[in-house]
């Protein structure tokens, strides 16, 4: 299992010594020359620094999106702790061959729990650095054993009324509902996280169990999931359903790709400070290497 890809970060690989002397280099180079270009170089270089200097537990923790809480980024924080996450449990069925109702202890049991620094890029152009912890989706998929005929992974998101004020608003059609075609889904930058920081995962980022695919954009990336259902045809999303010119099943981090309402160019880390708006979007949110051939021969602006 030495499966190494450069985006599957730990701390170690984040800023190394060498890349920040370079950095500052190029820094100090571009004061000998003219303002514009010293502006665009020191901007390019600050913001390659910290391009994966994790966010901190604060900010991860208190803006969030999770409509079933409601839909200010201070709601998750203010009531996502009305929530009940012990005991969980997450039923698995459709194509597969050991279907059933599997309790959060039976899922985590034999995984080894890594860290993966990601980025998170929101479809609204907001964006963080999180250090998960998780393992790979395909573990547990391999395990409940997916049958041939399988496509699609569809996920649900618990829907609790007297826990989850937001439900009480009909903005989706609840609960909240996710896909991934099936080789995403085994694509090993793909994970269930079960924690950050090296802690359980705060209610408001979805616990005890979420979804992270860090390629696309962050509404696929689906909180606090009770179902897993293996299928043939592609499984409504949420989004999707709601608004399918604006939100596509795909949804690939794509900058050449602009929602109805804005550009998707740019995006604006939070906390970043002075360099934190214009960051440029990376195709595929910088996991092109990773992942682009998922999508050989597929017009990424038809199939958004
Ligand atoms: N999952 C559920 N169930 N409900 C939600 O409202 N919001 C999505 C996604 N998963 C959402 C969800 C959106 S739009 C984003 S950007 C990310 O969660 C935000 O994750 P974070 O709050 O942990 O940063």
């Amino acid at each position: 299992m030495a499966r190494r890809y450069a985006s599957k970060l730990t701390w170690d690989d984040v800023t190394p010594r060498e890349a920040y002397l370079n950095r500052r280099q190029i820094m100090a180079g571009g004061a000998a020359l003219a303002g514009a270009t010293l502006m665009t170089r020191g901007v390019q270089a600050a913001q390659d620094a910290w391009d994966l200097t994790p966010n901190t537990l604060e900010q991860i923790t208190s803006y969030n999106n999770f409509y079933e809480f409601g839909t200010g980024k201070e709601d998750p924080a203010r009531h996502a702790h009305m929530m009940t996450t012990a005991p969980w449990s997450i039923q698995i069925d459709g194509m597969v061959d050991s279907p059933g109702t599997y309790s959060l202890e039976d899922i985590i049991a034999g995984q080894t729990i890594e860290e993966r620094i990601y980025r998170l890029r929101c479809v609204e152009r907001w964006s963080l650095v999180v250090p998960w912890n998780g393992f790979e989706l395909s573990d547990l998929l391999e395990r409940v054993g997916v049958q041939d005929r399988a496509r699609y992974v569809a996920f649900e998101t618990l829907a609790r009324p007297e826990e989850m004020l937001g439900l009480r608003v009909p903005v989706i059609d609840w609960p909240y509902r996710e896909g991934l075609r099936l080789d995403e889904a085994m694509h090993p930058l793909t994970i269930l996280a079960t924690g950050l920081y090296g802690q359980p995962m705060p209610n408001q980022n979805g616990a005890p169990i979420r979804l992270v695919v860090p390629w696309k954009y962050g509404y696929k990336s689906i909180k606090s999931i009770v179902r897993i259902t293996l299928t043939d045809e592609q499984p409504v999303t949420a989004w999707n359903a709601y608004a399918p010119n604006e939100y596509g099943f795909y949804s690939n981090v794509n900058p050449n790709r602009a929602h109805p309402r804005w550009s998707q160019e740019f995006e604006r880390r939070i906390g970043g400070g002075l360099f934190a708006r214009n960051i440029e979007t990376l195709m595929f949110n910088g996991y092109e290497d990773e992942v682009a051939h998922l999508y050989d021969g597929m017009d990424l602006i038809e199939f958004h």
